[in-house]
């Protein structure tokens, strides 16, 4: 009894205590002095009495008193089929146990935090948002819709503003990853040294002013969901060897960390660098971009696709359906080097210019675009003549009129000058706005 691990307290069939050993003082904080009294009184929430009344055993009991906190097991005592007493043993809630409740608590914390992420980082856009009318874009569509249900990587081209990040957000939309976070790594804005620790996150005490419980990095966050490396092809060296063997291996090893950890991470890259070329300077490695490239969606610029523009533009005008002709014209033939993104822009600016009810010409659209227009005008070969001859009626009618009265009779000497009939005059000054 002193030397047991168990705390034990003994009655008789009167519910008088017979005796207690030291571990049950330890565990219950109940002093030797009880022994030769009633339980009951003494104890007055006691269940121990219960048992000689019912002769049967209770397995683990959880008890709470003063603080304290006990498992315990209760038995009759029987002699000759007679009870004759009851014995309590009982067992302090171990560490381990404790230690398993609070695990639960961590777990269900962690769990909410996952959720956290994951409504964080819950895609924007997905295919309906892909707005084209083009036969190659549709095609790029058709097998980004295929592929997205499965795991293998993808490798998105195209030049900047083209719609990478969209098709890469609709890719994850679909897929089986939906629920899980989508993250961005943008490739070329974090700087290389930094990138292992962005990637991988660190160990605690990793380095001097690394995080003192450690840091998970974007590939355990992105863990059951997509890591959308944008501008990959400015990935250093080094980085590329170890995405390399992350990628082989499904697992990452946080920096200053010896053990492993799984990661379960669908890839989609972004390039708008002709990756054969950067291999070619040895600025990329060969055998990373074949486990970028199962599949490959080649994203035609906007130039390549000119039906595009007008068919982009009046959704994103839906509501103002009245643009000038001109500006349509002007909006298919520029160059558009920033792609969607630029057409999209020059668009919102446009629609802020110009009041509501008012129809969208040259001047609202931004100064720097009007200046394209211009030069634009001045290097087609159809427009100059035309354009020049009505520079030119222009300044001639305004001149004479300038040096004539307002009169219908000064008006009509104007006209005959000019050897025009006075209706054709008034229609001029009304295409030129003269007064
Ligand atoms: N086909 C498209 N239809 C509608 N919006 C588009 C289209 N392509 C691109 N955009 C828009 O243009 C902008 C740039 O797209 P993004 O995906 O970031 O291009 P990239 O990643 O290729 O630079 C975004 O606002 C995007 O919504
Ligand atoms: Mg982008």
């Amino acid at each position: 009894m002193e030397s047991m691990n168990d705390g034990v307290l003994v009655i008789d069939r009167a519910g008088v205590v017979k005796t207690i050993n030291p571990e049950y003082s330890r565990i219950t904080g109940v002093t030797p002095d009880i022994i030769g009294k009633s339980l009951i009184s003494y104890r007055p929430g006691a269940k121990l009495p219960e048992t000689l009344v019912s002769g049967e055993s209770q397995v683990g009991v959880y008890r709470k008193t003063h603080n304290r906190e006990y498992v315990v097991d209760m038995a009759p005592v029987i002699v000759e089929d007679e009870i004759v007493g009851a014995v309590s043993v009982c067992k302090s809630l171990n560490e381990v146990q404790l230690l398993t409740r609070e695990l639960e608590k961590q777990r269900q914390r962690v769990k909410e935090l996952q959720e956290q992420i994951s409504a964080f980082h819950k895609v924007r856009y997905t295919f309906e948002d892909i707005i084209t009318n083009d036969p190659k874009m549709k095609e790029r569509i058709s097998i980004a819709k295929k592929t997205a249900t499965t795991d293998l990587p993808i490798l998105i081209k195209g030049e900047s503003g083209t719609g990478k990040e969209l098709f890469a957000q609709a890719i994850h939309h679909t897929s089986l990853r939906s629920a899980k976070p989508f993250i961005p790594v943008n490739c070329s804005a974090i700087p290389s040294e930094m990138i292992e620790n962005e990637l991988f996150g660190h160990s605690e005490g990793a380095f001097p002013g690394a995080f003192e419980e450690g840091k998970a990095g974007l590939f355990e966050m992105a863990d059951g969901g997509t890591l959308f490396l944008d501008e990959v092809s400015d990935l250093s060296l080094d980085v590329q060897a170890k995405l390399l063997r992350v990628l082989q291996e499904g697992a990452i090893r946080r920096i200053g960390e010896a053990a492993e950890r799984r990661v379960d991470v669908r890839i989609v890259a972004s390039t708008n660098r002709d990756l054969h070329q950067r291999i070619a300077k040895g600025l990329f490695r060969n055998d990373f971009m074949y486990r970028l490239n199962t599949v490959v969606l080649q994203i035609p610029p906007l130039r390549d696709r000119k039906a595009d523009i007008p068919f982009i533009a009046k959704s994103v005008l839906s509501a103002r359906e009245d643009v000038d002709q001109e500006v349509m014209t002007f909006l298919t033939k520029y160059d558009w080097p920033g792609n969607v993104r630029e057409l999209r822009n020059v668009l919102d600016f446009a629609m802020c210019m110009a009041d509501e009810d008012e129809r969208i010409i040259i001047r609202h659209l931004p100064e720097i675009m009007q200046k394209q227009y211009r030069l634009y005008d001045e290097e087609t070969e159809v427009f100059p003549l035309y354009k020049a001859v009505e520079a030119a009626e222009r300044t001639i009618l305004e001149s004479t009129l300038q040096s004539s009265g307002t009169t219908v009779e000064d008006r009509q000497e104007v006209a005959n000058k000019l050897g025009i009939s006075l209706a054709t005059l008034y229609n001029k000054m009304k295409k030129y706005k003269i007064r």
